[in-house]
């Protein structure tokens, strides 16, 4: 029997259902960016509600776009962490509802490792490398030795470089998500207009810092009084400069530290097209694979059209849990006003600690 996986990410605020098997493959995914954008970042809460109510759509959908049904399912899959408490609890919860409902089999996804190996979904990466996640929530280097062996190496001690780009975007009043706005008003600016400082630079570490860059252009703005367009172009071009430089400072090091010649970018903020030009100049300059990850899983099938028919799973019922130990992880959680709930903090030890991914991206692996 061909394995025929439906799975579902709400980790953050995007809805995604996806059908994911050797003839059958779909993605949906349900944006909220309309929702998050008058408050300049995501509303936990809010996000957890429009999961409610748009997870049963995605399903369907992502059924039909699969030519398929219910019955045709073999594994029910769902991201466990990390991210928002609230959104988890969505998609896991459903998850477990459709899998007790068709007595199917449930796997755990953990957020980082869809990141980081949703590109074998393309093509085979030789290990060792090093990889860079970069999203709304985590600025992060692992040293990824083999499957299930991952040492996290560097990380930031305060905002992810996503968070950052959208608070910029907030104090410039431009919406979000920001990043890619910031992107976007950056070729029209001058990266030099704006002295802008690098977070832990030249400093013998791998960890990163955001906070002060932020709070660097809160007071440039603040100063400036009016937002000009020459103005906010500008800073978001040095503001940007700053980001990408630090990130491939980091990133050098951490290649140069460990003797390893790849580096995989995953993560929202890999789509930056100053980041990517500068990592590209910078491996052929110091002679390191450069292999740009963009998507999880889920989102990667609905921009990847052509790698859908390569695609294909071994049933391997050794890769799985038994339903009642899928659970969502709340890493560390922060209370805030007693009433919202924060982003989660990652904790090495709570991440990639379950032997199933091993196997689950073993058996991914060897079918491709
Ligand atoms: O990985 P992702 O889609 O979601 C998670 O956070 O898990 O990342 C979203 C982040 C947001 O902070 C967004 O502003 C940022 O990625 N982003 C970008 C770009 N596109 C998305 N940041 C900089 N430049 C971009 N082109």
């Amino acid at each position: 029997m061909s394995v025929v996986i439906l799975a579902f990410d709400t980790s953050c605020d995007d809805t995604s259902a996806a059908v994911l098997g050797k003839n059958k493959q779909s993605s949906i995914v349900i944006s909220q960016n309309f929702i998050h954008e008058p408050f300049g970042g995501i509303m936990p809460e809010m996000a957890a509600r429009t999961h409610f109510e748009n997870i049963d759509e995605a399903t369907r959908r992502a059924l039909k776009e699969a030519q398929c049904s219910i019955k045709d399912i073999t594994h029910i899959a769902a991201t466990v962490g990390p991210g928002l408490l609230p959104s988890l609890l969505i998609g896991v919860s459903f998850a477990k509802g459709l899998a007790y409902r068709y007595a199917l089999p449930l796997i755990p996804i953990n957020h980082i490792e869809g990141h980081i190996f949703a590109n074998f979904l393309e093509k085979n990466i030789d290990f060792p490398f090093i990889v860079l996640i970069i999203s709304g929530a985590h600025t992060h280097l692992y040293l990824v030795e083999s499957i299930g062996k991952y040492k996290l190496i560097g990380k930031t001690l305060d905002d992810a470089v996503g968070e950052a780009f959208d608070k910029v975007a907030r104090l410039l009043k431009l919406g979000y998500p920001g990043g890619p706005i910031i992107d976007k008003l950056s070729k029209s600016g001058n990266p030099d207009g704006f002295k802008i400082p690098k977070g832990l630079s030249k400093k013998n570490t791998l960890n990163f810092s955001f906070s002060g860059v932020k709070t660097h252009v809160k007071n440039l703005v603040e100063k400036s009084g009016e937002l000009s367009k020459t103005f906010v172009c500008d800073l978001a071009a040095s503001f940007q400069r700053s980001c990408v430089e630090i990130l491939c400072e980091k990133t050098l090091l951490a290649l140069k530290k460990y003797g390893v010649k790849k580096l995989v970018l995953a993560g929202g903020v890999s789509a930056n097209s100053a980041l990517r030009h500068r990592m590209g100049l910078l491996s052929k300059e110091h002679g390191f694979d450069f292999i740009l990850l963009l998507f999880s899983i889920v989102r990667l099938l609905s921009r990847q059209p052509k790698t859908k028919s390569h695609l294909g799973f071994r049933d391997n019922k050794s890769s799985i849990l038994p339903q009642d130990s899928l659970s969502v992880r709340p890493f560390l959680l922060f209370a805030f006003g007693g009433c919202m709930l924060m982003w989660h903090l990652m904790g090495k030890s709570l991440i990639f600690s379950n032997p199933s991914f091993e196997k689950f991206f073993s058996v991914v692996i060897n079918s491709i």
